[in-house]
């Protein structure tokens, strides 16, 4: 352990029992710049530079771009996300950055800045899990909320159940053994030519449809808390290739709700289902998928019926954020972890 890392895990070992930390949140996975300053669960600034309009063009994130305007975006947004915080950056406590999962690229270029950042100010620095940022935005958006709950990760690159045992410890109990469910949605979308990212495209068009398309269910019949959204996605590919060659028109808005249903179904039973096996009585939802109106629907109605508190963060929240990154860096501090070294490296595929 350095010298640096070993001054940083005693100012961490001075944090024990305080909750009005002031945290500076940095997130660059793939194509947001995002930073947020958090003083305990109370959010001070929340900045986003989004990439959106300059992906769309390709039909989904182009790595090398995504990094190129990390790097134009992510100074400016430090600073922009501390003046409106009101916050000088020598009162921060501590620094969060992702280091993974995510694009390597776009990593390296929060993580980078985090490290300089973190070492010239002489704060620890934590290294945090992005899909576990996913999860501990809710300690933020509902401050009421403690461990243990049932979460539902719904996002662009993961989809699983598990059990937040306490603040910073996760047990898995289902994950997805193809794509997860974002991915669904961004690849259902493009099939019905609808611009990136595919998710909230398809819950507009699906307004307009009904659910009058079948589609496979996977795992029919079993109890399994794994998911596998591959069958459903080629399902609708067929369908849409089979009505192109007969040169029939495509019912988009059907087509779109009738995946929405299945697929925000199959989500919110595995959550309620994962309650009740774990004898739990709340339930969370984390990620961009998050975001989605009939999933919320869905859960909040099962969890009504079931006598479970559902909880699930604004739509803001759900998508990436620097909020998420800075409430990670909070659990992780309640947990007793150490901060990062400056050898600190980013891993792509990291695991929740
Ligand atoms: O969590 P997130 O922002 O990024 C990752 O960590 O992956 O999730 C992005 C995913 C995308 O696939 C996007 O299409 C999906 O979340 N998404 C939605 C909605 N809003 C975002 N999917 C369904 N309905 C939405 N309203
Ligand atoms: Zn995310």
């Amino acid at each position: 352990m350095s010298e640096y890392a070993e001054r940083m895990k005693k100012k961490a070992a001075a944090f024990k029992g305080r909750d009005d930390l002031l945290v500076l949140g940095i997130e660059s996975s793939c194509d947001e710049t995002a930073c947020a300053v958090l003083r305990g669960k109370k959010i001070l600034s929340d900045k986003i530079a989004s990439q959106v309009e300059i992906h769309k063009r390709f039909g989904g994130v182009v790595p090398e771009i995504a990094s190129r305007n990390h790097v134009l975006a992510i100074d400016n947004l430090v600073k922009e996300a501390l003046d409106t915080a009101g916050v000088k950056q020598e009162e921060l406590d501590a620094i969060g950055v992702t280091y993974g999962a995510g694009l390597l690229g776009a990593l390296l270029v929060g993580e980078s800045y985090a490290k300089a950042f973190a070492y010239a100010l002489d704060k620890p620095l934590y290294a945090v899990n992005h899909i576990r940022g996913h999860i501990a935005v809710n300690f933020v958006a509902a401050p009421e909320l403690t461990p243990p709950f049932v979460c539902l990760i719904a996002s662009g690159g993961h989809t699983a159940v598990a059990l937040a045992k306490d603040y910073d410890e996760i047990q898995m109990l289902g994950t997805t053994q193809d794509d997860a469910c974002g991915e669904a949605f961004d690849k259902v979308a493009r099939v019905l030519n609808l611009p990136y990212p595919g998710g909230p495209q398809i819950q507009t068009l699906a307004e307009k449809g009904k659910p009058v398309i079948h589609l496979p269910t996977p795992f029919k019949g079993s109890d399994t808390l794994d998911f596998s959204f591959s069958g459903i996605k080629t399902a609708v590919i067929n369908y849409a290739n089979t009505l192109k060659m007969r040169g029939e028109e495509l019912p988009a808005a059907d087509l779109a709700c009738s995946f929405q249903e299945l697929v925000t179904d199959i989500m919110s039973d595995r959550l309620v289902r994962a309650a009740h096996m774990c004898n739990c009585n709340k339930v969370v939802i984390a990620g961009g998928v998050g975001a989605n109106i009939r999933l919320r629907a869905k859960v909040a109605e099962k969890a009504a019926a079931n006598n479970l508190t559902a909880y699930y963060p604004p739509i803001r929240l759900c998508t990436d954020n620097g909020v998420m990154i800075a409430a990670q860096a909070m659990c992780m501090i309640k947990a007793g972890r150490s901060p990062a070294d400056y050898d600190l490296d980013a891993d792509a595929g990291v695991k929740p």
